[in-house]
């Protein structure tokens, strides 16, 4: 092997993949040419668009900074991902529920931020328009507010944002619910549903 290569385990959607990549090769590159997983979509390739996120072990990540070399042996979750067989992750459901998106393009991007966002919102983190961030405040209501800051990192050309908070907000409350039914954790997002 070239010293300017590095052989890789990457462990993508439940599947673990041994790669030789350049080391210059991203995390993007990796997932859309060596393996053809081309739902993660590129941008900007600067970190700027969101187009890119994925779920590096279980966490939000902009894929085009993230070099494979450095996410050896690490889990990858892309969009291809999210869906158990045929029944759609909830994110997904409401993206086509409410229309959050026309080209589609950020799309996957979007899906899997908003993955995250539920997330560490179902585990208490604030966000920067979070008012009151004491721990024993308990997470905030995941209102517009608190998902167009949570998902500002994510840009939409054609200016889907209103459909996108709705789906986000519809699919943080369908997840809530699911959780209390479950007797699990409850994200507080429940009954948080926007019309605006
Ligand atoms: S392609 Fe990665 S943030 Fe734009
Ligand atoms: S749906 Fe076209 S860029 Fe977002």
């Amino acid at each position: 092997m070239e010293t300017n290569s590095s052989a890789i385990s990457l462990r993508v959607n439940g599947e673990t993949h041994a790669l030789t990549v350049d080391n210059r090769t991203t995390l993007l590159d990796a997932l859309r040419e060596h393996l053809d997983l081309t739902g993660t979509k590129k941008g900007c390739d600067h970190g700027q668009c969101g187009a890119c996120t994925v779920l590096l072990d279980g966490r939000r990540a902009t894929a085009c900074l993230q070099l494979a070399a450095a996410a050896d042996g690490r889990t990858v979750t892309t969009i291809e991902g999210m869906a158990d067989g045929d029944r759609l992750h909830p994110v997904q459901q409401a993206f086509l529920d409410f229309d959050g998106y026309q080209c589609g393009y950020c799309t996957p991007g979007q899906i899997c931020s908003a993955i995250g966002v539920i997330e560490e919102h179902a585990a208490g983190w604030p966000s920067a328009v979070t008012a009151d961030v004491r721990p024993e405040a308990g997470p905030p209501p995941l209102d517009a507010d608190e998902i167009r800051e949570r998902m500002s990192g994510n840009l939409c050309r054609c200016g889907a944002y209103v459909s996108i908070v709705r789906a986000v907000a519809e699919a943080a409350a369908q997840v809530a619910a699911g959780r209390e039914a479950a007797g699990g954790q409850g994200s507080g997002a429940g009954g948080t549903r926007v019309t605006a």
